[in-house]
């Protein structure tokens, strides 16, 4: 397997552009692609603010927030991804959406091509079968905001080889992460055990046990964690959310996962949190 130089990432949103700009940061040339040049403007911007607020603190100079600007490239054609090592694919959560896009990365891209997916539940089994190369193919999960969060949870599909591993976790390391395996379960980790508390805030607030203000305000106080379950659904999105809940329904066929009503109620609503200006706070102002 030759030395990764160049790192590709499938989808501009949220995620995407999160891992596109710890690539580049590293020092890999990177390739950001998504089918709506609206998204990869978007992403790019998103980049160049999370930047400047680094530039702020002092955290890197104006050069470095250049040095990172001019190794990302964008496109609208997985095509281009083909002089990549490593691709990572941050689609939305849809197994029907991301099996499309690994079988296309898989006609494009050459034989030892990595193909990781930054799914945030789904079965990396699953998702290799779609692929010539189930060997090469491994769940690399970013966590968000990605330039900040130290985790990624890397996980093996049942044909994931040594080499495919032993690669992305060099790879994950030089972004200045944390790798940490787990393995291949619905959720894996990170989400069976953050989704059902998110899930049993909404719950709370659903059956009017407090606001979405004193729910979130307990667990900070009481928990010390940085921000509130409801405030981090929104951040992360509560469609995201809603997705992940109903893979673990499904994965481990126990009703203990099943959706607040409320939760559901606000997806159809199109109140998705911060991406939507909308969720269990107002982001609009
Ligand atoms: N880019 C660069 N730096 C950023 C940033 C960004 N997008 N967002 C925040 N930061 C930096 C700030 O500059 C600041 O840096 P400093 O510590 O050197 O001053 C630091 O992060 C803290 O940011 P803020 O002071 O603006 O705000 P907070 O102190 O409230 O921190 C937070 C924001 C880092 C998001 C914090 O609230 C937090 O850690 N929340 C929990 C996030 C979390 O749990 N993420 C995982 C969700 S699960 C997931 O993603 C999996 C998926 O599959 C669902």
């Amino acid at each position: 397997m030759s030395d990764i130089q160049t790192i590709g990432v499938v989808g501009a949103g949220t995620m995407g552009h999160g891992i596109a700009q710890v690539a580049a940061a590293a020092g890999y040339q990177t390739r950001l692609c998504d089918i709506q040049p609206a998204a990869l403007e978007k992403g790019l911007a998103g980049i160049s603010k999370s930047l400047d607020r680094m530039v702020k603190k002092e955290k890197i100079s104006e050069q470095d927030k250049a040095d990172v600007l001019s190794r990302i490239s964008t496109t609208s054609e997985l095509s281009d991804l083909a002089d990549c090592q490593l691709v990572v694919e941050a689609v939305v959560e849809r197994l029907d959406i991301k099996t499309k896009v690994l079988s296309t990365l898989d006609e494009v891209c050459p034989a030892d091509t990595i193909l990781a997916t930054n799914t945030s539940s789904i079965s990396i089994t699953k998702l290799a079968a779609a692929t010539s190369r189930p060997e090469k193919v491994i769940g690399m999960h970013f966590m968000n905001p990605v330039p900040v969060m130290k985790l990624i949870e890397v996980i093996r599909g049942l044909a994931t080889d040594q080499a495919t591993y032993d690669a992305v976790e060099a790879a994950s390391k030089k972004m200045g992460k944390t790798p940490v395996e787990v393995h291949d379960a619905p959720g894996f980790v990170s989400n069976r055990v953050l989704l059902p508390m998110i899930n049993e805030a909404v719950f709370a607030l659903y059956e009017g046990v407090g606001t979405a203000e004193s729910i979130d305000q307990v667990m900070k106080l009481g928990m010390n964690h940085p921000m509130g379950p409801l405030a981090l659904a929104d951040l992360i999105g509560l469609d995201v959310c809603l997705d992940i809940l109903r893979v673990l329904v499904d994965g481990f066929g126990d009703p203990k996962y099943r959706p607040c009503p409320l939760l559901v109620k606000m997806v159809d609503a199109g109140h998705l949190g911060r991406k939507s200006g909308r969720g269990f706070y107002d982001y609009s102002t």
